[in-house]
C-alpha cells in the first residue's frame, strides 16, 4: 500500500491532473474522478491511514488531504466545463442545416410588371376612397354594349372590334371588348354613393403589334354620388396621375366622344418633352345609362374613366414592343 506523506500526495495530484487533462469525454473525466476521488478510489485509501497517525501528523496531513482533494476537484471541474463546451459546439455543428445551396441555386420570382402596375393602381385608388370591383370577361351584348348607350345599329359598335363567342344568338355572347360593363354590372347591384374601379382582361381582335395586344387590360372607374362635377372628374384624375407617375406630371382633358358619357373627353398626360400622351377615355355618365340601371339621373350624378394597363406599364418602363409583356422572356421580366 502507498504510504501517506507529502510525496504521494504531490504525485497523486500530478497523475489525477495529467489524467483529466488528457480525459477527451465526459464519460473518461468521470472514470478519471471515480478512480482518484471516488469513495474506493486512491486518495480514500491514502485518507484511511490518517486514523492510524499521532493528532499532530494527523491534523498537517488531513489538511494536505483535503486541499489535494480541492485541487484535483477544481482540474476536473475546469476540465468539465471545457468538455462540455466541445460537445456543444459538436451538437450545434451536427444539427446545423445547410441553406447554402438554396441561397445560390434558387431565384426568387416576382410579380409580372403589369400585375405589379395593377396593384399600385389599385392601392392609389383605395387610397382615395375607391373600391376595387370585378366583373367576367365573356359577357352580353346587353352589358358590353345596350346598357352603355351602344345600341346594335350604333356605329360605335364598329370601333370595338369584338371577339365573339359562339353561343346563343349570333352576336350577342362575346368575350368584353372594355371593361365598362363593370360599370353596369356594379350599379346593377349596388346602391349609390358608388366609388370603384375595375381592373380586368379585355379583348379585341386586334393583331398583335408594337403598340397592341388582342388580349389586354383596362381599369375601369365609377363614380355615382350626389352634386358631382366634371371638376371631380379633372381632379380625381389629376390626384391618381401624379401619385401614379410623380408631382412633376401633368394632367388635361380633351373633348371627345363616347356613347356612355356626356360630355366626354380624352385625358393626357404631360411628359418630360412638353408632349402630351393620351392615357384614357373618361366622362361624366351619361343619363340614358344610369336609368339603364335604374338610377335616377335627377337625384344622381357620376364620372367614368378607362385606359390602358398594359400601355401604363409600356410607358412608365418606356418599353419598344407592347409584345414584350406576354413573350414570357424571363430575361426581360427579370429587369423589373
Ligand atoms: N371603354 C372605353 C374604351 O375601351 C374607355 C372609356 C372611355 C371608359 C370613357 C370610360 C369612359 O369609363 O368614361 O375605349
Amino acid at each position: 500500500m502507498t504510504e501517506l506523506n507529502q510525496q504521494t500526495l504531490t504525485d497523486l495530484q500530478a497523475g489525477a491532473e495529467d489524467a483529466i487533462g488528457s480525459a477527451e469525454t465526459l464519460d473518461a473525466l468521470g472514470a478519471v474522478e471515480a478512480e482518484v476521488l471516488g469513495k474506493k478510489g486512491s486518495l480514500a485509501s491514502l485518507k484511511k491511514q490518517l486514523g492510524g497517525l499521532e493528532p499532530e501528523q494527523r491534523k498537517e496531513f488531513g489538511q494536505l488531504v483535503n486541499t489535494t482533494k480541492s485541487a484535483i476537484e477544481a482540474a476536473a471541474e475546469a476540465r468539465r466545463s471545457e468538455l462540455s463546451q466541445v460537445a456543444r459546439m459538436a451538437q450545434l455543428e451536427d444539427e446545423r442545416l445547410d441553406l447554402t445551396e438554396l441561397r445560390d441555386e434558387v431565384k426568387r420570382g416576382h410579380y409580372h410588371l403589369v400585375t405589379q402596375a395593377r396593384d399600385r393602381l389599385e392601392d392609389v385608388f383605395v387610397g382615395m376612397g375607391f373600391q376595387v370591383a370585378e366583373g367576367p370577361e365573356v359577357e352580353t351584348a346587353w352589358y358590353n354594349f345596350e346598357a352603355l348607350n351602344i345600341p346594335d345599329w350604333h356605329p360605335a359598335r364598329g370601333s370595338f372590334d369584338t371577339i365573339f363567342v359562339d353561343l346563343g344568338e349570333p352576336e350577342q355572347v362575346m368575350l368584353r371588348s372594355h371593361t365598362s360593363p363593370v360599370q353596369i354590372r356594379t350599379m346593377e347591384n349596388q346602391e349609390p354613393p358608388i366609388y370603384i374601379v375595375a381592373p380586368g382582361r379585355t379583348f379585341r381582335t386586334d393583331v398583335a403589334d408594337a403598340t397592341h395586344l388582342p388580349a389586354f387590360n383596362q381599369i375601369e372607374g365609377l363614380v355615382i354620388d350626389k352634386g358631382i362635377t366634371l371638376g371631380d372628374l379633372s381632379g380625381t384624375i389629376d390626384a391618381f396621375v401624379k401619385a401614379f407617375f410623380g408631382h412633376d406630371v401633368k394632367t388635361r382633358l380633351r373633348p371627345s366622344y363616347f356613347p356612355f358619357t356626356e360630355p366626354s373627353a380624352e385625358f393626357d398626360i404631360s411628359r418630360a418633352d412638353g408632349s402630351w400622351l393620351e392615357l384614357g377615355g373618361c366622362g361624366m355618365v351619361n343619363p340614358q345609362v344610369l336609368r339603364n340601371c335604374g338610377i335616377d339621373p335627377d337625384e344622381w350624378q357620376g364620372f367614368a374613366f378607362g385606359f390602358g394597363i398594359d400601355r401604363l406599364a409600356v410607358m412608365r418602363y418606356q418599353l419598344d414592343d407592347i409584345r414584350e409583356l406576354v413573350n414570357n422572356d424571363v430575361r426581360f421580366l427579370r429587369q423589373f
